[in-house]
């Protein structure tokens, strides 16, 4: 389908969302909207459509400069405008005038709630793929269950890139599959309003992102949504970097694997084993600079002999244990591509990998380990136990 029709469909299919409420209870979202009820109008909060909470991940900072793509009704600009505070900016991004007019009436309201003299929130009409903001303007840009809607993510990613400062992040959430979608949900037309036809593979997701320039990206969440026709649908959220070229630089040129995985792949390739000591990357140097990724490693002025003696060694076996299949199944989540644990299990990221029930047990005991893991009984996802309101075409 061109790109212009399945901007129609969608922009049809919201617009009608904007102005009926649908009850949507199969989106794992995790807002806690008694709190967001203080400042944000019902109405808003009832024409909110996204599958995470990406600013819930406390990913804003005060004084930011915030742009949400698809913002809808603006749930998460205005969450974002409580984050970034009066010295702050927001810009919301929508091509649905419906969905414009209640946010834009609603932000002078949610701005005089959060006590600030200026309205310092904008919604702009345009489209993902050709963002009507200039180069280099925006800290961090979330979004929530849009980019799957997208006729041309390429483009979105590219522009998501350009429009980023430099050490600036992005922070999605959005609809993910473990299959291909066949080409007869693509040209559904129902479909793609219903988040289903455009979404990618994880791995075909974040090769997008790459492929847009982002220096790494890591997989914060992974949660089961729905299963169509066999087809396992996933939301996520990922965040991802844009690091300063020529601004700070790591001092120390070696690194070393601790653990707790016996072995680690980076996403360039690069692979770690525990306790083997390497020379500072390019790649590496730009990871490192982020000190959420820095504590997983150990930093040395030199080479550095590690055994199982120094104090972050680490390790992942799970011992005994009866070990019994009853349909556990881990995703690993995080930074590396693919890690292989001391019992010999591989894990690629955002690939479902099924675990025995002592696996599933260590994992929920070892949060050292577990952290890596977003874990899900299939069985409980079996499209015959998810409720009827679960079934309703939104994401
Ligand atoms: C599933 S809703 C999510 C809205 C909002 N993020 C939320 O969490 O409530 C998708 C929104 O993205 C908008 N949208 C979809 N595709 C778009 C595109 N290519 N460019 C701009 N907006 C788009 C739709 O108009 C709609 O408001």
């Amino acid at each position: 389908m061109p790109e212009s029709a399945i901007h129609e469909i969608v922009s049809q299919k919201y617009a009608k969302a904007a102005t009926t409420p649908e009850t949507c209870l199969c989106g794992p979202t995790n807002y806690d909207k008694k709190a967001l009820s203080d400042f944000i109008p019902k109405e808003v909060l009832d024409i909110s459509y996204g599958c995470g909470t990406p600013v819930g991940l406390s990913t804003v900072k005060p004084g930011e400069t915030v742009l949400d793509i698809g913002s809808g009704g603006g749930i998460d600009c205005f969450q974002a405008l409580q984050g970034v505070g009066p010295q702050g900016r927001v810009y919301g991004l929508d091509m649905t005038d419906e969905m414009l007019e209640i946010a834009r009436r609603n932000a002078p309201i949610v701005a005089a709630n959060l006590g600030h003299a200026q309205t310092r929130i904008e919604f702009l009409k345009g489209v993902a793929e050709k963002i009507p903001l200039e180069d280099e303007t925006i800290d961090l840009i979330i979004s929530n269950c849009v980019i799957n809607l997208s006729p041309d993510k390429d483009k979105v990613f590219a522009e998501m890139f350009r429009v980023l400062r430099p050490g600036g992040r992005f922070t999605i959430s959005d609809i993910v599959s473990d299959q291909p979608v066949p080409q007869y949900l693509q040209v559904d037309p129902a479909k793609w309003g219903e988040c289903l036809s455009g979404a990618l593979l994880t791995r075909d997701y974040l090769a997008a992102i790459d492929g847009a320039g982002f220096d790494f990206t890591e997989l914060t969440t992974h949660s089961p949504w729905r299963i169509i026709d066999g087809i396992n649908f996933f939301s996520v959220t990922l965040t991802g970097h844009k690091v300063r070229v020529n601004g700070e630089a790591i001092v120390e040129t070696h690194v070393t694997y601790p653990g707790p995985f016996k072995r680690a792949r980076l996403a360039d390739g690069t692979e770690l084993n525990r306790g083997q000591c390497v020379a500072v990357s390019p790649y590496l140097s730009k990871i490192l600079l982020h000190p959420g990724v820095r504590n997983q490693f150990v930093l040395s002025h030199g080479p550095l002999a590690m055994d199982s003696n120094h104090p972050h060694w680490s390790t992942s076996s799970r011992g005994e244990g009866t070990c019994t299949w009853r349909g556990d199944y881990a995703v690993l989540i995080g930074l590396f591509e693919e890690v292989e644990d001391d019992d010999g299990h591989i894990f690629s990221r955002g690939i479902p990998t099924e675990i025995c029930s002592a696996t599933d047990v260590f994992f929920q005991k070892n949060a050292a380990v577990g952290s890596w893991f977003s874990r899900v009984n299939r069985q409980a996802t079996d499209p015959a136990e998810v409720p009827e309101s679960c079934t309703v075409s939104c994401c």
